[in-house]
């Protein structure tokens, strides 16, 4: 049996050409063992009729956001509901622009707003709407809602022309879907059973910073560390898999962002600072793993600098502090700080925790896990020093949440 069996899914179909081919994708869906429940929007009923879908699924398929037939008239909540995903094959450009936008006008666009499951889409376009800068700065938006896309490929398009927008083909998408559910699961497989906090932050928001800031001296260069950001995503996939809404704000990294986690990219520290005090009202948990520049320049250039035979005399000024500004907060999120030392791990993360005012202090050494696919953790709190084995650091970030979901008393 695949990973797919027994997945409870909603197809969604949207009004493109492409849309022939999410019959052949229900097909494949089905033949793997899933439960598929088809909503369409209006245009593509104009390409495909519902009959179709209901022929193969055997199940009636849902087009109004209005319909008395479904449970109190709630159709947009009760059809995601006990979903293990939805699935939106073809996305036309109009519905990626209104998911972007959070629209809830249709019975489809309503149902990927109050899901509480994960959401695929197969973007489906003439190219240059893929190309268009609306559709990459909603494509964009989307990424980071921490919407998991598919596609599209390159090829010739159903108008003419070649180039990137084709929908996947459907034995690509299910390929990709089987792909990533078996990496989830070997990911779960991997879990210490007394360590996992599954479920143990379920309903609670979560904003974790990450990687490295980057702060300009001119239009080119900058001050920059060696932070890969790896620990920090592991923490916000775990928090997520945990069951909380985690929002990622990420310095500059090659990291793909986790599934089902919301990702915020910033550059500079005072972009972090930004995008974390306008969110800390409404976190339940802060973490702050990020490697924030202390300092930034003061004047940067607007052109990159040339040589002049003189050594130029940078002016440095300090950057706020995101972790303790937010653990000041009268009405402060339970905060966990982070702290990369290379020498005298205890004397250092001790004082750091105190001069932060946060409950729990994560200390590693920055030789052994700037870079590295594993850590090791000693964590500091009112209660003492605990030790989180070296382990990939998957493995050590649901060691850590398994230790502030009992410190938060879950
Ligand atoms: N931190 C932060 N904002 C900063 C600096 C640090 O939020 N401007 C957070 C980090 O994300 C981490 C913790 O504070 O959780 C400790 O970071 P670190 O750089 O080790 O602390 P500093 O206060 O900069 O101490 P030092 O550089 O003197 O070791």
């Amino acid at each position: 049996m695949g990973v797919l069996s027994g997945k409870r899914i909603v197809l969604g179909v949207t009004g493109g050409v492409a849309a022939y081919k999410a019959a052949v994708l229900a097909r494949l869906l089905l033949r793997a063992g899933v439960d598929v429940t088809v909503v369409m929007t209006a245009s593509a009923q104009r390409f495909v009729a519902p009959a179709s879908f209901q022929a193969l699924t055997g199940k009636r398929v849902h087009v109004d956001l209005w319909d008395a037939q479904i449970d109190d008239g709630m159709g947009h909540i009760e059809l995601s509901r006990g979903c293990d995903f939805v699935l939106v094959a073809p996305a036309t450009t109009d519905f990626i622009a209104r998911l972007a936008q959070g629209r809830a006008d249709d019975l489809l666009g309503a149902l990927c707003i109050a899901r509480d499951c994960p959401l695929w889409i197969a973007p489906a376009m003439n190219r240059q709407m893929w190309l268009h800068p609306a559709t990459v700065r909603n494509v964009q938006t989307l990424r980071g809602d921490g919407v998991n896309l598919l596609g599209p490929e390159a090829g010739p398009q159903a108008c003419g022309e070649v180039g990137v927008g084709r929908m996947l083909e459907p034995e690509a998408i299910v390929a990709a879907l089987e792909a990533s559910l078996a990496a989830s699961d070997e990911h779960r497989r991997t879990t210490p059973p007394t360590d996992a906090p599954v479920a143990r932050l379920a309903g609670l928001d979560v904003l974790v910073t990450a990687g490295p800031t980057f702060e300009p001296i001119d239009t080119v260069r900058g001050l920059t560390n060696r932070s890969s950001g790896k620990m920090g995503y592991a923490i916000a996939a775990a928090a997520r898999e945990a069951g909380a809404r985690v929002t990622l704000v990420s310095g500059p990294t090659a990291l793909a962002i986790p599934e089902g986690v919301a990702r915020i990219d910033v550059t500079t520290a005072c972009e972090m600072a930004d995008a974390v005090m306008a969110r800390a009202g409404s976190t339940d948990l802060f973490i702050a793993v990020a490697a924030v520049a202390d300092y930034r320049v003061l004047q940067v250039a607007q052109h990159k600098l040339k040589k002049t035979g003189v050594p130029p005399v940078l002016e440095l000024v300090e950057n706020p502090d995101i972790l303790a500004s937010v653990a000041a907060l009268p009405d402060a999120p339970f905060c966990v700080g982070f702290a990369a030392e290379t020498e005298d791990l205890r004397a250092n993360a001790q004082a750091k925790r105190r001069r932060k005012k946060v409950p729990l202090l994560a200390a590693n050494l920055a030789q052994e896990t700037f870079g590295r696919d594993d850590n090791a953790l000693t964590l500091f709190d009112d209660a003492g020093e605990h030790s989180i084995q070296r382990d990939s650091k998957p493995v050590v970030a649901r060691a850590l949440l398994a230790h502030v979901a009992r410190m938060m008393g879950r």
